[in-house]
């Protein structure tokens, strides 16, 4: 399995730990301010309740396939229209890759272990590739050798076809990114969780309900539940702090309003499950609220 070639390789190649650690030693200074976790949420895409990074990603892949196409048609046609035109999609491809860059990093900067090293790896190919087409556009705009520069940006192509590979890799194989609601059973019929007398006033809850973890939070007759896993990565919520009406996660300070599941900081992009609560015979019953969102 190429995967596991991959993971071998990747485990063997241990100057990626010191600089992991210190690329997100960078990432949390950058990010340590009110100012810096709004960057960071921003650039997340909690407020398109979606990941921004692979939504960026697919600008230079397509631009910089279009100027590959562009130039093998040159390299028939020798038209100067063709080799214009490629260094125009190589262009807006590199812009494009900053956006893909400063977006993934943001994402990777909270990731650990394997998923860590496929995404630096990822990343380092990814910026080699850049490398290589903006040296490729560089010749291309000071009229230099046409055959260097395609040259140049068709390696520069395997290597983003390599780190696609990769970003293929975190998402599909490691789970970066996917909301970790979306396997869990859904509680659609009213449910026992927990007796009222053991949810103390203020204070987080966690309750197994049929296996799926909900989390209960009590402020006088009030009694509030949500998916008690944190959609970003897993995280469990009942570990985390409350902050006024919110709970941030102990993980990486996701905030979620504690009784609508609406994700108020990022780097989590999508709300938590929400319940509806009622008490039965001194026991608090929840069931999915009907407006919330769950893939199943
Ligand atoms: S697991 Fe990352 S913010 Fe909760």
């Amino acid at each position: 399995m190429l995967h596991r070639t991959i993971d071998r390789f990747l485990e063997g190649q241990r100057w990626l730990e010191p600089l992991s650690d210190t690329l997100q030693g960078w990432a949390g200074a950058i990010f340590r301010s009110r100012a810096g976790q709004a960057l960071k949420t921003l650039l997340n895409g909690t407020w398109l309740g979606h990941p921004l990074h692979p939504v960026i990603t697919d600008l230079p892949l397509g631009a910089w396939t279009l100027a590959v196409l562009l130039d093998v048609v040159f390299l028939f046609d020798r038209s100067s229209t063709w080799h214009a035109a490629a260094t125009v999609a190589i262009a807006a491809g590199v812009v494009a890759a900053v956006g893909a860059a400063v977006t993934g990093y943001t994402d990777w900067s909270d990731t650990v272990d394997r998923e860590r090293r496929v995404g630096v790896t990822h990343g380092l190919l990814n910026l080699a590739a850049t490398i290589l087409y903006l040296v490729s556009l560089l010749i291309r705009l000071y009229g230099g050798s046409a055959g260097a520069a395609i040259t140049i940006s068709w390696i520069g192509y395997l290597l983003l076809l390599a780190a696609a590979f990769l970003g293929g890799e975190l998402v599909f194989n490691i789970g970066t990114g996917v909301n970790h609601h979306t396997w869990e059973a859904p509680i659609t019929e009213w449910t026992p969780a927990i007796r009222v007398g053991e949810l103390a006033e203020g204070v987080l809850q966690k309750a197994d309900v049929r296996g799926t973890p909900v989390l209960l939070h009590r402020k006088g007759t009030v009694i509030c539940a949500i998916g008690n896993t944190c959609g970003h990565a897993g995280g469990p919520l009942n570990e985390g702090t409350v902050e006024g009406t919110r709970v941030i996660c102990p993980w990486h300070a996701s905030r979620f309003d504690l009784c609508s599941g609406a994700v108020k900081g990022g780097p989590a992009t999508v709300n938590q499950v929400r319940y509806e609560t009622r008490v039965q015979d001194g026991q608090v019953e929840v069931r999915r609220s009907p407006e919330t969102y769950q893939p199943n």
